[in-house]
């Protein structure tokens, strides 16, 4: 869906539901926003005679003459923020789909408090374009849903002198949005569809339409080259493990010619988890909620999502996108707990438990990352159950022993929305997952679950500026949201993408 952006007064839209917003609270209510005739402001009195509170996401309908209008709570007036602009776009979108309207207008609001048009423009598109994700693609939708169809948003800017940073803002919340929806397409789909091979098929397709580089190792060379992490996890399944390497690289630029002696651009190395189906393995998970188990390759999906929007943004980094693609299957072939695996990096591991697959994998992509020589690396990884236990579903686990990556990611968490909580990474811990016979164990006791799964990463990033995000409880979603229908939520790509534009 196109979004089309134009300047105009919001009481005076004829070509689409108006979406005004109202603040909680008894003297804020009174009003709608953004300001408009006094009829309109009756209107405000009206939804409070009825009811209408104004709490965030709450929504009313109302006539208004031939035309119906949609008024969303945008809760209390201090709580403003980029975030609750998002919500009141995926609010407003879903609300109208679900009513069967076709077309809605949503007013840039408070742009001077939030940043600039653009910003706001940007968080309006992101907010309805997610909120409006549907997965579809292996069912037949039902008559009456599809006749709830939005074909056009119309984002509209109060003064002309911001239509055109508006126009900015949306193009970039579409691309964005995009990337995120690409994410959530490739978790929600089933494993027998959503294949490792498939996810190299993704890749190259990214690869293609935005012209990056792109190079996948399959199982038999991984084999030959020492990829024993990922091999030991792959041996189980009939589907062939992918190494999947995709990179972009800015187009150079004039300013980047001129400049004496090289233009240092940073690398950045994003690792992703892409299991795309985790039964356990020999130490077979019981089968309860087995089923979601196809979301193991989040990780891998957001950083495909996050190398898309970069590309389609023309940011000015390099990145490097590693995914580890493979099923983690039982079998004659699998591999057993006692088994000794040695890794790309020379470090052997005992394999206690082959349902701790994901960090043996990704051994072997944080080894792979040292030979570009990055600014920074971040891993993505559905990486603990330990990790929902402590955080439960709001909150991405984050491992970094970098004060300077915490801090940014937790910057980048607060702006999207896709906040990030620390949690320790103490050398203590290290004793938990040492072997008697190899160099480490894959896996310790019940203690600590999420940080002893870091510390093993944290073996193969060493040297590098690493930090490693546990988004097991993130990933997926058991309740619809505003903006995050339940189901996969593409968590990552946003928060990627923010990481690498505030980087300086
Ligand atoms: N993919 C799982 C972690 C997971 C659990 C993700 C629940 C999402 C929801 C991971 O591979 C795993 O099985 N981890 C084990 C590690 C343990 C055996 C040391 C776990 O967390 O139980
Ligand atoms: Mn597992
Ligand atoms: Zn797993």
């Amino acid at each position: 869906m196109r979004i089309q952006v134009r300047t105009g007064r919001l009481d005076q839209t004829r070509d689409g539901v108006p979406v005004f917003a109202a603040f909680e609270g008894e003297q804020t209510l009174q009003r709608l926003i953004p300001a408009s005739s006094s009829r309109d402001q009756a209107l405000a009195k009206l939804a409070a005679s009825a009811g209408f509170r104004g709490t965030a996401n709450e929504t009313l309908l109302v006539p208004r003459g031939a035309q119906w209008v949609l008024v969303i709570g945008l809760g209390k007036e201090k709580d403003l923020s980029l975030e609750r602009i998002r919500q009141f776009a995926g609010t407003a979108a879903r609300a109208a789909r679900s009513r069967g309207f076709r077309t809605i207008v949503l007013p840039v609001l408070y742009e001077r408090m939030l940043g600039s048009a653009g910003a706001v423009a940007q968080a309006l598109a992101e907010g309805a374009l997610l909120g409006l994700y549907r997965y579809d693609r292996l069912r037949e939708v039902p008559k009456h849903e599809r006749r709830q169809r939005l074909d056009a948003i119309t984002v509209l800017a109060g003064k002309s002198r911001d239509a055109a940073d508006a126009r900015k803002g949306v193009e970039k919340g579409e691309a964005i949005a995009e990337a995120v929806r690409l994410a959530r397409d490739l978790i929600n789909g089933p494993s027998n569809l959503v294949t490792p091979t498939a996810l190299a098929n993704e890749a190259r397709r990214i690869a293609a339409r935005f012209r990056l580089k792109c190079s996948v190792t399959p199982f038999a060379q991984l084999k030959r080259r020492g990829f024993g992490g990922i091999v030991g996890v792959a041996q189980g399944s009939q589907h062939p493990a992918q190494f999947i390497v995709l990179e972009y690289a800015p187009r150079p630029r004039p300013s980047n010619r001129t400049r004496r002696g090289k233009r240092a651009i940073p690398t950045f190395v994003f690792c992703g988890k892409g299991i795309t189906f985790d039964s356990g393995g020999i130490s077979l998970k019981p089968a309860e909620k087995m089923e979601q188990m196809k979301y193991d390759m989040s990780g891998a999906a957001a950083v495909l999502g996050a190398l898309q929007a970069a590309a389609a943004l023309s940011m000015p980094h390099r990145i490097v996108g590693i995914i580890a693609a493979t099923e983690n299957l039982p079998s004659g072939t699998a591999q057993k707990p006692g088994d000794v695996l040695k890794t790309l990096s020379g470090k052997t591991v005992e394999v206690i438990n082959t349902d701790a697959e994901g960090r043996l994998v990704l051994a072997d992509c944080l080894h792979y990352a040292k030979r570009y020589k990055p600014a920074c690396v971040v891993d993505l990884a559905t990486l603990t159950g330990a990790c929902v236990t402590a955080l439960g579903h709001e909150a991405i686990g984050l491992f970094t022993k970098s004060e300077r990556l915490a801090s940014r990611l937790n910057e980048a968490g607060k702006a999207t929305y896709e906040r990030v909580w620390r949690l320790p990474l103490w050398d203590e811990y290290a004793p938990l997952i040492k072997s008697d016979i190899a160099d480490l164990k894959n896996a310790g006791s019940r203690d600590a679950g999420a940080t002893t799964a870091a510390k093993f990463l944290e073996e193969f990033a060493q040297g590098l500026p690493w930090a490693h995000l546990d988004i097991a409880g993130t990933a997926w979603a058991e309740q619809d949201k505003p903006y995050t229908p339940k189901g996969a939520v593409g968590v990552g790509v946003r928060l990627l993408v923010r990481l690498m534009e505030q980087w300086k």
